[in-house]
């Protein structure tokens, strides 16, 4: 059978091989001692809260469960508008509020409302795979432009100016960004963004990680800047929802028809079940957990990152949200004579029974030399972890 060339472009997701090997190996030593540590998640380790539970369940009693509108339900576009307003101070109307199945959806219908064939996306290496991929399942073409610690492993004004040619349609940025937990600076933003709309291109920022800031100079959303920004954001990270699959888009007026038409024929509209208990994350009740869990992922940064510098695996930026550890681990891999954090992947799940993620997906240029760390896992765990690192490395 003929493989489509779009579907050839996506290359394999080699970071589940780890994790497969990962599995088979904890089901051997889950009973041991030393039982599988999962420092390779990119989930929280928490779940829905509890009046969000209730809502989904009352929901499903009430027989709530028709198609809703394509871009979601009004009550939820305002609620989620509401919360742009008190938690960010910024002026989102309902209107430009595009309900998802999850930002995987909300990048894919930006990606297809916006990118012609050819088009060239300028992204950082590092960045999250899938959204290359995105670009490409478009026919577009993700160009990856080196994303150094120095510039918070962002893109700069200046690259993306030097970078730009007649094929480039615009930049997607993740900020915070997976793997490195850290955000573009606004007023480096606001230049990106200066030079994008010179050229008449497209600014779309992935804010996924936004309410999992742990810093205030970049907790703020791209769309204070701008409105003709691209903000696409999610219920999996900071609500805690990521198999409940609900996430959204803010996308300028004009554009909100066009994304509607395709969200339409593509999706008939996110999960309705979903829909009606992600109403319940904006009760007091519910931020205030998200808050208190907010905490508890700082302080779980506060304590690892210091701890994996110790050790050598050296975060050369200190993550400013999310709960990724980016660790340069090249000094660790000469000393242990170990060609790159692949093979360093799998000596830390074989000796220490800590399962990481090794950088391989996220780029090329230097993802060789890191390892990607998860705190979305106990404090006890990370200290276990550490304690094992400690002993593998001698
Ligand atoms: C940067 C980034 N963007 C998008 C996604 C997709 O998230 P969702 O569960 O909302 O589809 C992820 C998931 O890990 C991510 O890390």
């Amino acid at each position: 059978m003929r493989i489509s060339r779009r579907a050839q472009a996506i290359e394999p997701f080699y970071v589940m091989e780890v994790a497969k090997a990962a599995s088979e190996l904890a089901q051997k030593v889950a009973h041991t001692d030393r039982p599988m540590v999962f420092l390779n998640i990119g989930e929280p380790d928490f779940t829905a809260p509890p009046l969000v539970q209730q809502a989904a369940t009352q929901a499903i009693r009430d027989g709530a469960t028709q198609y809703t509108q394509a871009t979601g339900m009004l009550a939820l576009r305002e609620r989620i508008s509401a919360w742009y307003a008190s938690r960010f101070g910024v002026q989102v109307a309902a209107s430009r509020i595009v309900v998802t199945a999850g930002a995987s959806a909300a990048l894919q219908l930006a990606c297809l409302a916006l990118i012609d064939a050819g088009n060239e996306i300028l992204m950082p290496d590092p960045s999250y795979p899938c959204n290359r991929h995105f670009v490409s399942a478009a026919d577009g073409k993700a160009v990856l432009l080196p994303a150094s610690a120095a510039d918070r492993f962002q893109l700069s004004a200046a690259q993306v100016a030097a970078a730009w040619t007649d094929k480039t349609r615009g930049v997607l940025l993740a900020s915070p960004s997976n793997p490195t937990g850290t955000s573009i600076a606004p007023d480096e933003l606001r230049s990106i963004h200066s030079v994008v709309q010179q050229h008449g291109g497209i600014t779309l920022v992935d804010e996924i990680y936004l309410g999992l800031s742990h810093d205030a100079r970049f907790g703020q959303t791209a769309l204070a800047l701008d409105d003709q920004i691209i903000s696409i954001n999610s219920f999996s990270k900071y609500f805690h929802m990521t198999g409940w699959r609900l996430g959204w888009l803010v996308v300028p007026e004009a554009l909100v028809p066009v994304v509607e038409r395709i969200a339409q024929n593509l999706f008939i509209c996110p999960s309705t079940v979903a829909q009606h208990a992600a109403l319940a994350c904006f009760e007091d009740a519910s931020i205030a957990e998200f808050e208190r869990r907010r905490a508890e992922f700082k302080a779980r940064r506060d304590y690892f990152i210091p701890a994996l510098n110790a050790l050598g695996f050296l975060v050369p930026e200190m993550p400013d949200g999310a709960f990724y550890a980016w660790a340069d681990c090249s000094q660790i891999c000469s000393k242990l004579g170990i060609k790159d954090s692949w093979d360093l992947a799998y000596e830390i799940m074989h000796r220490a029974h800590v399962a990481v993620t090794p950088g391989r997906d996220f780029g090329s240029t230097d993802t060789h030399k890191y390892l990607r760390f998860s705190t979305a896992s106990s404090m006890d765990n990370l200290h276990t972890a550490i304690a094992r690192l400690r002993d593998m490395l001698g």
